[in-house]
This record gives structure tokens, C-alpha cells and sequence, in this order.
């Protein structure tokens, strides 16, 4: 029997059929989007990957990697390119450009928009546009048409597009995409705001653009001219601040003091669920709110809980600051959020931050209640009101309705 079931787990046929179903049970709604996703063979575009690797939903097949060991193009987890083309809506018939070629996700469009649409991808790198045209080629997509350009600047000869993808993390929106998306156009794009990235699926609005979805992603970092380093701001040998804009001058020393004092917890009363959601409400809820990345030595050392290994967003004040944490609710089965806080003003840090807790519980713990606006730097109608970021070409702005 094994001899029989061995080569069939290996057939691509089988493997693209079991991902379907897996990703028709919790992302895909579509059926056009699970058609494209059933005829496309995924492994002709990661030539050389195992194909248990290529046909698992939550794996991206990195393709190119800086010298520092950065990945700067992959194909995409079939997980997040199902949930951006669900965002997406994409129509028989559609005008798309892709942003970030690889292939098989324009392979995807092209089933998606059929014989009347078109698709155009554009990628900064020619070695993977090169790439992507012969897989396509031998894919049967040669109808896919894959430029070089730096995406900033769009691809002007092709607009306007019904759909603009963007399957590169962005920092902004270039004013170009704006201008080349036709009247009822859409934008999906990773987009970092804040220090974190959500996949927003943008539509026209009176002063910009306008979510009308977004959801999480993580992409590897757009190059050129749009191009974003984060700042970072060492405490110390083993912490360090991140944030997406300029240092506002922090009190360095006096942080290095207050991360090697005592420490406060303060319990909100408040069920912990939903992290990324409750992120995002943090971090847009003070006007700069940095993550603490910390070394796994201070963790040991019961200075900091493993979660700041991987960076943790902190309220500040002065050279005091806190972080949430959760523990289990023996009473209801769940978790608890609550705060660690250090510093000389600890608890008044503390306090402020278990209110926002208690205020997203009882108030906004539902997936998907904020608000992105894009307000371009062109458009009137002055400063947001609310929490916003500045942009090279204009700003995010996020509120909570
Ligand atoms: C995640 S890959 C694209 C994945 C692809 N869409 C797929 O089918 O899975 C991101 C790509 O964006 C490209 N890229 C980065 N910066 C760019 C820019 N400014 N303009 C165009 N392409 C860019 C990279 O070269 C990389 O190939």
C-alpha cells in the first residue's frame, strides 16, 4: 500500500487540491478564487522547492536574499496572496497591476480578470523579472505582462487599473498609484504605519483613499525610491527602542536606569484576546509609540517576558514606560491583559495603559472596527482630527468609530 500512496502524496495535482480545501475552510469565500487557485501549478514558479513546501498554504518560498541575510523577493504564502485577492474583489474583465512580480500570484489575476482583462507586473529587479516571464511563459501565462521599473512612479503606459496589488511592504502610497487607479478603483497593500504592517484593501475616497478591509501581512521591504529604515535607538547592549519616526530624543540613560530598576504589574480585569487588533489600537492611541526589542539575556534574567524578544509596543513618559502582558483568567478559562511598568513615574505609566485595555474591551474588541484613511499631501482639508503618521506623500490616519 505504501508503495502506492507515496508517489500520489507527491503528485502536484493532489498537493494543490489538499491546499484548496485547506484554504477554502478559513480564507477563501470566492469560487473564482478557489478555481485559480485549483488550476494554477503553483511549483512552476519555485522550480527546485520540495513540494510539500511550495503547496503549504503558510510557507513563502524566499527566491532572492540580500548580503545581510534580508529576503528581498519571494513567492508570497498562498495564505496572504488568497487573502489579499479576496480583499481585492477582482472582476472578469479587470485593468490590474501587480506590484512585485514573481508570477504566480499574476498568474492567479490573469485566471481571475479571464481573456477580457489584462495584467500588467512590475518588479525593480530584473533578475526576477526575467524569472517571472519564463515561468509564466511555461505556465501558459505569457499574456501577463512583466516590466522593470521602480514601482513608485506605477507603470503610467498600462493605466488606469481597476486594481492595484501590492505584494511588497510599503512605508506610503506614492501619488502615482493614486493617479494611475481608475474611478472605482481599489488599492491592497501591505502598508506600515505605526511600526506595524496591515495588508489594507483602499478605496476612493472624498480626500484620498478610504479602508474598506485590512487584515494582517507581513512582506519583504520594498527597494528604490521608496525605500524605509526604521529608527533604532540602543538603551543599551541588550535593548533597543524601533520606531518609524525621527528619534524625538529620548532620555537614553535614564531609560537604561529604568529598565535595570524594580518593576510594577497592574491587572485590567480586562479579557485578552484578539493581540493584533489590541496592537493596533495601542499604537495608534499616543501619538508615538516605539516597540522595545530586548535580548533573550534580559528575558532570562526575568527583566522583561519573552514576548519582547520580538519587540513590544511601550507608553512612555519620560524615562518611565510600560507593556502589556496577559495571564490565565482561572475563572473564565481565558486570559487577563494587564501591564509590567519601570520607571520613576511607573504607575501613573501603568495606569494609563490598563485604561486603554479596559477602554478596547469594553468598547472596541471587534475584528476590523478601525477606520485607515490615506490622505494625500495634495488633497485639502487640513490635519486629521485623530491619530495620524506622516508620509512622504501625505499621511495615515486611523481612527476607531
Ligand atoms: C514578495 S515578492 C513578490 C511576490 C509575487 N507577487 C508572487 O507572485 O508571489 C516582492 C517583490 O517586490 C519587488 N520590489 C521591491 N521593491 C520594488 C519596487 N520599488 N518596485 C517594484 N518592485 C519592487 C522585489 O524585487 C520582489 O521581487
Amino acid at each position: 500500500m505504501t508503495a502506492t500512496s507515496e508517489p500520489r502524496a507527491q503528485d502536484p495535482a493532489v498537493l494543490r487540491a489538499a491546499m484548496v480545501s485547506e484554504l477554502r475552510e478559513d480564507t477563501i469565500a470566492s469560487e473564482a478564487l478557489a478555481g485559480a487557485f485549483s488550476v494554477v501549478p503553483r511549483h512552476l514558479f519555485a522550480p527546485g522547492e520540495p513540494l510539500e513546501m511550495v503547496y503549504d498554504s503558510d510557507t513563502a518560498l524566499v527566491t532572492k536574499t540580500s548580503s545581510d541575510g534580508t529576503a528581498l523577493s519571494s513567492v508570497s504564502a498562498a495564505h496572504i496572496q488568497a487573502v489579499m485577492l479576496e480583499q481585492a474583489e477582482i472582476e472578469p474583465g479587470m485593468r490590474v497591476l501587480e506590484i512585485g512580480s514573481g508570477g504566480y500570484n499574476a498568474a492567479l489575476i490573469a485566471e481571475l480578470v479571464g481573456p477580457d482583462g489584462s495584467i500588467t507586473s512590475v518588479d525593480i529587479d530584473p533578475e526576477i523579472v526575467a524569472r517571472a516571464r519564463a515561468f509564466l511563459r511555461a505556465a501558459g501565462y505569457a499574456r501577463v505582462r512583466v516590466m522593470q521599473a521602480d514601482a513608485e512612479y506605477g507603470v503610467p503606459s498600462h493605466a488606469p487599473y481597476d486594481r492595484i496589488i501590492v505584494t511588497v511592504g510599503a512605508w506610503d502610497i506614492p501619488p502615482a498609484w493614486i493617479d494611475q487607479l481608475s474611478t472605482q478603483g481599489r488599492i491592497v497593500v501591505p502598508l506600515r504605519f505605526a511600526g506595524l504592517t496591515r495588508c489594507v484593501a483602499f478605496d476612493r475616497a472624498e480626500t484620498g483613499l478610504v479602508s474598506r478591509s485590512y487584515c494582517l501581512g507581513g512582506f519583504v521591504p520594498m527597494q528604490g525610491e521608496g525605500t524605509f529604515t526604521a529608527t533604532r535607538v540602543p538603551i543599551d547592549g541588550d535593548a533597543t527602542l524601533r520606531l518609524d519616526g525621527p528619534n524625538p530624543g529620548f532620555d537614553v540613560p535614564a531609560l537604561r536606569k529604568a529598565i535595570h530598576g524594580p518593576r510594577i504589574e497592574r491587572w485590567s480585569g480586562a479579557a485578552f484576546d484578539l493581540p493584533d487588533e489590541l496592537e493596533l489600537f495601542v499604537v495608534t492611541s499616543a501619538p508615538q509609540v516605539p516597540f522595545l526589542y530586548a535580548s533573550q539575556r534580559l528575558v532570562d534574567q526575568g527583566v522583561f517576558t519573552p514576548a519582547v524578544t520580538f519587540g513590544a509596543a511601550i507608553l512612555l513618559e519620560g524615562a518611565s514606560f510600560a507593556y502589556r502582558t496577559k495571564r490565565e483568567n482561572e475563572n473564565t478559562g481565558g486570559w487577563e491583559s494587564g501591564v509590567f511598568a519601570y520607571g520613576p513615574h511607573a504607575e501613573a505609566v501603568a495606569e494609563r495603559y490598563v485604561e486603554l485595555l479596559r477602554r478596547w474591551a469594553t468598547e472596541y474588541r471587534r475584528r476590523g472596527t478601525a477606520r485607515i484613511d490615506y490622505i494625500p499631501a495634495a488633497a485639502s482639508g487640513g490635519t486629521p482630527t485623530g491619530w495620524y503618521a506622516p508620509k512622504r506623500h501625505g499621511v495615515v490616519a486611523v481612527s476607531w468609530p
